[in-house]
């Protein structure tokens, strides 16, 4: 977690994530699709880590990927609004219901 801080120079994406583990993945993954998803979710973190990521183990970058995800998301809503928001949603594999419980939450 103080790794996370260090690396996002901020409380808040702390807590959101802290907020996640307590309650639910944001991430949907159908069976199905779970190499679109795997893809998915290496897309948001390679855009955002320049490809650095190797240092980075999946349970680590899962956790990691959650603040990066959250911060998109809320960015997006904001400047774009709920429709963009839900598209991102739909397009990385998150559960927008999450996004907006977790914001409530923080
Ligand atoms: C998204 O999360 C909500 C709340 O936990 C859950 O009820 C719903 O089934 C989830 N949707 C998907 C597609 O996983």
């Amino acid at each position: 977690m103080m790794l996370y801080g260090a690396i996002f120079g901020c409380l808040s994406p702390i807590l959101s994530v802290a907020a996640f583990l307590s309650y639910k993945s944001p991430f949907i993954s159908p069976k199905d699709e779970k190499q679109n998803v795997e893809k998915a979710k290496a897309a948001l973190l390679n855009e955002n880590l320049d490809g650095s990521t190797s240092i980075i183990d999946n349970k680590q970058s899962d956790h990691l990927l959650m603040v990066i995800a959250y911060n998109k998301w809320s960015r997006i809503l904001q400047e774009h609004g709920a429709r963009s928001a839900h598209q991102f949603c739909r397009s990385f594999y998150l559960n927008s219901t999450v996004m907006y419980m977790i914001r409530l939450d923080s």
